[in-house]
């Protein structure tokens, strides 16, 4: 062995090792293909140390816009998909958006009696993971240049579809190209927030049902399958993001105006732990929220609140807004406390109804993966679902509370 090779085996242990700490690895599979899968051989230009980091992507992609199109994804988020998509030896799966290091992974898993086909839309990455995939020694996988919006249907039925990039919709293409039994893993993109969903088909029907979720993002898909958010400036550090299909509009003078008020705070006594839950609670029940997202200049000039810099759900009444945070509380489990700071004319009104809504999830729903995920592909049950629901290109997505 290389001193360099030796190196990388020592720091995968400790990756896996961290992964398993974490959570993110729960399965003896998933372990041994980290485990000796090298993954600097697909970012051989990245320093050792940072490319068996948990949370570190490696060799991204910028556009001319300064957006990341490419990136090999953080090795906690390529755990935590494989976990959800249970992979098992002998299956044939597509990965969407491709990088190399997760396809080999899953050639691991899936052994010499299974295969696995990658598929990007960019020809350098498509060329990078080819490259890489030939010095890690699994030539076997099938790497191919195209839109994942049309899947690839010459390797297809396949037993897993893993999307590694950020999907606004799930394409007939992908359930057409589904086993009757298969399972899809999609970074899931509604009401302008993400969730790694894990979608298996009802019994005799076309409906995905969700059998778990996670928090996660990804880089946005390209090709005929993008999405196009509003990101509505109220300043130029602070802005609403929405849906493309939200219909919420907003009045942007008053709500510059009422950054200018006092803040009103309100603490609900609920720890501040499953802060990813109680987002998709306020977004999937009663009145429709944006995203309220800051720079880090709003922060830093303390116009909000530091826990709005990653997004938070705002609920937006005219001049007035609402928004949830978090302060340390030694009382609560987590050590942090659940609260909300409102702004405008109508401060008081609009805090006390976004922290009823806070109070119901506490009292209600608090725990992981309480929601009820379910899509409907357009072909599917002509009823319409019941509570919330968002309609997609190609079918309904409905969250309920049960
Ligand atoms: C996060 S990267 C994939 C990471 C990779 N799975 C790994 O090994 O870590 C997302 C990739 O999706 C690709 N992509 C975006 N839109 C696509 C589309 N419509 N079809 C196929 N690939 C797409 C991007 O070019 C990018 O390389």
């Amino acid at each position: 062995m290389t001193v360099q090779a030796d190196g990388a085996a020592a720091l995968r242990e400790a990756m896996v090792a961290t992964l398993r700490e974490e959570g993110h690895i729960t399965s003896e599979g998933v372990a041994a293909a980290m485990s000796v899968v090298p993954r600097h051989d697909f970012a051989p230009d990245e320093p050792l140390e940072k490319v068996y980091q948990t949370d570190t992507t490696l060799v991204p992609k910028i556009d001319a816009n300064g957006r990341q199109t490419s990136v090999v994804s953080a090795s906690h988020i390529q755990a935590i998909q494989l976990e959800q998509a249970d992979v098992r030896p002998g299956m044939n799966v597509l990965e969407v958006g491709s990088g190399g290091y997760n396809a080999a992974l899953i050639a691991e898993i899936v052994g010499t009696s299974g295969s696995v086909t990658t598929v990007d839309i960019d020809s350098d990455v498509v060329d990078r993971a080819r490259a890489g995939l030939s010095r890690a020694g699994y030539e076997q996988v099938n790497v191919v240049l195209a839109d994942a919006e049309h899947g690839v249907p010459q390797n297809a039925p396949y037993d897993r579809i893993i999307v590694t990039v950020g999907a606004w919709d799930i394409p007939p293409a992908w359930l057409d190209q589904l086993t009757p039994t298969g399972r899809i893993v999609v970074p899931l993109r509604f009401s302008a927030i993400t969730r790694l969903i894990s979608f298996d088909r009802a019994e005799g029907s076309p409906t995905l049902k969700a059998s778990n979720y996670r928090l996660g993002s990804f880089v946005p898909m390209q090709g005929d399958g993008a999405a196009d958010e509003s990101l509505i400036a109220v300043t130029p550090d602070l802005g609403l993001r929405i849906d493309q299909n939200s219909s919420l509009t907003f009045d942007v003078p008053a709500l510059r105006k009422a950054l200018n008020t006092s803040p009103v705070e309100s603490w609900s006594g609920t720890p501040f732990d499953m802060p990813d839950e109680l987002e998709l609670y306020l977004l999937t029940n009663g009145p429709e929220m944006p995203m309220l997202h800051a720079a880090q200049a709003a922060v830093d000039q303390d116009v909000v609140n530091r826990t709005v810099r990653n997004g938070t759900p705002a609920l937006v009444r005219e001049g007035s807004f609402a928004y949830r945070v978090k302060r340390e509380n030694p009382e609560t489990v987590s050590g942090y406390e659940t609260g909300v700071v409102a702004h405008g004319p109508d401060a008081k009104q609009v805090g006390n109804e976004l922290l009823t809504m806070i109070q119901t999830w506490a009292g209600s729903y608090y725990q992981r993966n309480a929601a009820s995920i379910t899509y409907h592909p357009k072909t599917a049950d002509a009823a319409s679902p019941v509570g919330w629901h968002t309609t997609k290109r190609h079918g309904v997505l409905s969250v309920v509370w049960p």
